[in-house]
């Protein structure tokens, strides 16, 4: 079991892994184009893995085999030993994810929303298969069978491919995924905050040290 922080932030993934409790990062094209648009890849994913240990996933933007197998080589040599090429799943990335999985890349399939896609990756030796939650549930569609699904064939069949669940929109969105059967929820900052956040927590805490403070005062 393990938590990634789905986030291309290096402030706040460095405020977030010092709570101990991540062990991985996953990027994607969105999320960086939205957090910094004029960043250079290169230099914002070298901040991240600065901040960070485990893996971090970053994804292909190119469309044929040759672009996605050169832009992987690239990033692979920013840190061979954790970056994770994201590769989108299709016709060509099963090809692309072939071959890397041949060269001994760690992969995560990304983009996966329903249980016979992530077989089918898992079949060709990913790393990682990424169900995407928020997006299942968008096309009105239940994930949690998905994702039990996906564990059920993964583990009756021996294959190493670890599920990594994402696109949260909710607190209970990760619950759902770890209930079910997901090695990995990967969580957006704002949803780990949440999680740690309870009022009957906050209001016990504060009992026990107003107590602690008025000790030996008479009432
Ligand atoms: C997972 O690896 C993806 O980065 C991410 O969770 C996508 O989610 P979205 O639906 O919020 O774009």
């Amino acid at each position: 079991m393990a938590i990634f922080i789905d986030s291309s932030d290096p402030k706040e993934i460095k405020e977030l892994f010092a709570w101990g409790c991540l062990s991985g990062v996953t990027t994607n094209p969105l999320i960086i184009a939205k957090e910094a648009p004029d960043a250079d890849l290169g230099e914002r994913i070298r901040e991240v893995l600065a901040v960070s240990w485990g893996d971090v996933s970053v994804e292909l933007t190119t469309e044929t085999e040759a672009e996605m197998l050169d832009e992987a080589a690239k990033y692979h040599a920013w840190d061979p030993k954790r970056i994770t090429i994201k590769v989108p799943f299709s016709e060509i990335g099963l090809r692309v994810l072939h071959q890397l999985a041949k060269r001994g890349v760690k992969t995560n399939v990304t983009c996966l929303m329903a249980m016979n896609q992530a077989y089918l990756a898992a079949l060709s030796g990913a790393t990682y298969v990424s169900i995407f939650s928020g997006r299942v549930r968008d096309m009105g569609y239940d994930v949690k069978p998905i994702i039990r699904a996906t564990r059920d064939i993964l583990d009756r069949e021996g294959l190493a491919s670890k599920i990594i669940v994402g696109s949260m929109r909710h607190m209970m969105d990760v619950n759902e995924a770890l209930e079910n059967g997901a090695h990995v929820p990967t969580i957006t900052p704002p949803i780990l905050r949440k999680m740690v956040w309870n009022p009957r927590t906050i209001e016990t805490i504060a009992e026990f040290n107003t107590a602690w403070a008025n000790r030996g005062k008479k009432k």
